[in-house]
């Protein structure tokens, strides 16, 4: 038996909750993974060597089971409203089960007043966390992760386009990371609390990249031209709600539209990239190139064809029939809580304080 300490790995399903797990039992750590549902992924992750812990995270007497004989926990909200009450539930438990170190996947635009409570959420979750002394936290904050651009790689595989609201098609506003390396520092940070405790990393890719360095990236990767189209705000919302695998609901594609604002305002260029991956991580970041690569090679349906080339098309279509969605009545159907005063990151003392160039400062002194 393992005298290693027991790690809870929530959202364990997920883009960074997979690569957390296996990396974690790759180095020999009892993972307890929680899921949704026993299914495939589950099924991989159990393969690998985890315990499995099926049940639902929103519940405190989930959460409480899944954190009982467990000493440190990867705290990771899904992509999804109510991330607030998530992670009040897993700081609740995490307290009562007197866990020695937690590592949070929060935000590089975590800020007060930002306009997208998602994120405010996510600034209030990371003082809440910290609120015992007896727990050690790591916040690992990446900014828009490589990720996101896989999910219109179709697009560019069958139509040759890489379709997305990013401003400037030449203005280099994002050095993307991949899942593993994100789940790399995170793990970093969970196996060694005495190096990381307390501290914020802010993981990125290896370099800055412009819409037109993505698209070219892309069509190296698929052996084909694509041309970056720079589209609005309306056609990312109608393809996030018509197009699969997204499965975005559309309280949170409200959300994914402010942080598009704020990737073409050149909020996640700020001081980036950072060496985070590589210090915490203790491996070099993954450049973009080489993700889409491993895509396309794990995809063979991105190979070209005129019957994907149809399909293209008529995804194309679909998302032109798709409704347009009234992002502000969204809000305000679900009584989202609102702010008069609201602020984007680059716009706020604070942010710009802690995201200096240097080492970043314990969370602590964030507000201060
Ligand atoms: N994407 C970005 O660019 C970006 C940038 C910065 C920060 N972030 C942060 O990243 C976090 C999301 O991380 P991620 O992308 O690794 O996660 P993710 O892919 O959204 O995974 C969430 C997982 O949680 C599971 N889940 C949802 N509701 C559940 C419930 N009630 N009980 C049990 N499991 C449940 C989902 O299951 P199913 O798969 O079955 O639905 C999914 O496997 C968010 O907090 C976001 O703020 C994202």
């Amino acid at each position: 038996m393992s005298t290693l300490p027991k790690i809870l790995v929530t959202s364990a399903g997920g883009k960074t909750g997979i690569p957390v797990t296996l990396q974690l039992l790759g180095k020999g750590y009892p993972v307890r993974a929680f899921v949704r549902k026993r299914d495939a992924r589950a099924d991989r992750l159990e393969k690998a060597g985890a315990e499995i812990f099926a049940g639902d995270q929103y519940s405190i007497s989930d959460m409480r089971r899944a954190m009982a004989g467990v000493q440190r926990a990867y705290q990771c909200a899904p992509t999804a409203p109510n991330g607030l009450h998530f992670n009040a539930v897993f700081t609740a438990a995490a307290h009562e089960a007197k866990l020695e170190h937690i590592v949070t996947l929060g935000q590089w635009l975590s800020a007060a007043q930002h306009p997208s409570l998602f994120t405010r959420e996510v600034y209030i979750s990371d003082i809440l966390i910290r609120m015992s002394p007896e727990m050690s936290v790591t916040s690992v904050n990446p900014g828009w992760f490589a990720d996101n651009y896989l999910m219109v790689l179709d697009s560019a595989a069958h139509l040759g386009l890489f379709t997305m609201p990013l401003g400037a098609r030449d203005v280099k506003k994002n050095a993307p990371p991949s899942n593993e390396d994100i789940a790399g520092v995170a793990v970093g940070a969970l196996i060694n609390p005495e190096d990381h405790s307390n501290k914020i990393y802010r993981p990125t890719g290896p370099q800055l990249l412009s819409p037109d360095e993505i698209a070219a990236a892309m069509a190296r990767a698929l052996g084909r031209k694509v041309s970056y189209m720079d589209i609005s705000e309306t056609m990312m919302v109608k393809a996030l709600r018509a197009l699969p695998p997204s499965n975005y609901s559309e309280a949170a594609v409200s959300q994914l539209a402010i942080y598009a604002d704020e990737y073409r305002r050149g909020s996640f260029a700020v001081n980036a990239p950072t060496d985070d991956v590589e210090l915490v991580g203790g491996r070099k970041p993954e450049s973009f190139e080489s993700i889409v690569r491993r895509t396309v090679a794990a995809r063979p349906e991105l190979r070209a064809s005129l019957s994907k080339r149809l399909g293209g098309l008529m995804s194309f279509a679909r998302i032109l029939l798709t409704p347009a969605l009234d992002l502000d009545k969204i809000q305000l159907d679900r009584d989202y809580v609102r702010l008069n005063d609201t602020k984007f990151s680059q716009d706020t003392a604070e942010w710009l304080k802690t995201h200096k160039p240097l080492r970043a400062p314990a969370i602590a002194n964030q507000a201060t």
